[in-house]
């Protein structure tokens, strides 16, 4: 591996966030390792979690079978359901769960001789309009498919506004779900990572956890620091270029800074193909030999540039942090207009993964 541009996995941060969030008995815990994980590689994060989780959780079927050829022995939940019948069918022997959310979908699995139906649990649409059936349509779909019964069905919704816990909107869905809860007293699936932290009624039978085991915020006015969740990825890059520069002088396209005084100028091997967004603005935080720099001018493709003025000895090969252990990845975020789940899928496949592995000696 050449270029030392690279996305650190960090195995031990995974657990402790995990054990963090997990609910109290008898809440059961899911870890959501949808989008490869958030980016971090999903077989990585089931591998470091194996001991720690029942169930985990993907997006669609295909995100299953790359989990099964590692070894990955838990249960998977689906969180769109089957897209095809094909969907159905694989679900039953890769020992998935289909969350089910329209009739067409009913209809593939009704077809089915049973021996050949996966578990299947029911979406329903509390308020978030996205997936689901309505409680009525739920209540009656209940009603007329006798098999639901027959299997370990659950009931699953998902909140629109739980990154702020005191969103009155929260208490619309979880008063609209309880309504077809407490009518079929079937166990029940609503909560993300904000509201596993805000709101332990709402915890229920599971409770879905993404982006808090991955070290980021699921909360709008709460930093990653206050729960004291721990960076479960690094993004590193190294310092490729130097160049010294006169006031006045402008870097990068479109000549869009201009260098106030004499600056240094440092080149990093990370751009926007890397998945560094470029939205990312002029004065964008990074960390450098331990102490923060910031970006100026635009994000290329396959570099950035940072002012070192104040940095004494930056050279060649020095180690970038662009967030992670020593910034957080909601910071960046922030700057670039986006949420940290946007940063961490985004990083591309050109950028390799690489599992931290701790010296249990040194440790
Ligand atoms: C249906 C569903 N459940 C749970 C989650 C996990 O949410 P979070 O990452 O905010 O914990 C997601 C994330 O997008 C989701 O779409």
């Amino acid at each position: 591996m050449s270029r030392q541009t690279r996305a650190i996995i960090h195995p031990s941060a995974l657990q402790h966030n995990y054990v963090r969030l997990q609910p109290s008995l008898p809440s059961r815990t899911i870890a959501v390792i949808k989008a490869d994980a958030y980016g971090h590689g999903a077989v990585t994060v089931a591998k470091a979690l194996t001991d720690l989780c029942e169930c985990f959780a993907v997006a669609i079927c295909d995100e299953v079978r790359p989990l099964r050829e590692a070894g990955i022995a838990q249960p998977v939940v689906v969180l769109e359901g089957p897209h095809d019948v094909q969907d159905c069918l694989s679900a039953k022997t890769s020992n998935s769960i289909l969350v089910v959310h329209n009739r067409v979908q009913l209809d593939w699995l009704s077809n089915l001789p049973p021996h050949q139906r996966p578990v299947v649990w029911l979406k329903v649409d509390t308020g978030m309009h996205r997936l689901g059936f309505s409680v009525e349509d739920a209540i009656q779909v209940l009603n007329t498919h006798a098999w639901l019964h027959e299997q370990a069905c659950v009931l699953v919704t998902h909140f629109a506004c739980a990154d702020e816990p005191d969103n009155p909107f929260n208490t619309t869905q979880f008063e609209e779900f309880s309504r077809i809860a407490e009518k079929t007293k079937m166990p029940i699936c609503m909560a993300n990572s904000a509201a596993t932290l805000t709101h332990p009624e709402q915890w229920g039978t599971w409770c879905r956890l993404g982006i808090g085991i991955y070290g980021a915020t699921p909360l709008a006015n709460t930093s990653s620091q206050e729960l004291d969740l721990q960076a479960a990825m690094t993004l590193q890059a190294e310092v490729i270029g130097i160049h010294r520069i006169k006031e006045g002088e402008t870097v990068g396209y479109s000549r869009a800074w201009t260098a106030p005084r004499d600056s240094i100028i440092a080149t990093v091997g990370i751009g926007y193909a890397d998945g560094y967004p470029r939205h990312c603005p002029t004065g964008t935080p990074v960390v450098v030999n331990g102490q923060r720099a910031r970006l100026v001018g635009r994000v290329s493709m396959d570099m950035i540039t940072i002012d070192v003025t104040d940095i004494p000895g930056v050279t060649l090969q020095d180690k970038v942090e662009l967030w992670g252990r020593q910034l957080p990845v909601d910071e960046v975020a922030t700057c670039a207009g986006t949420i940290s789940y946007e940063l961490t899928t985004r990083v591309s496949t050109r950028v390799p993964r690489v599992i931290e592995h701790v010296d249990k000696v040194n440790a």
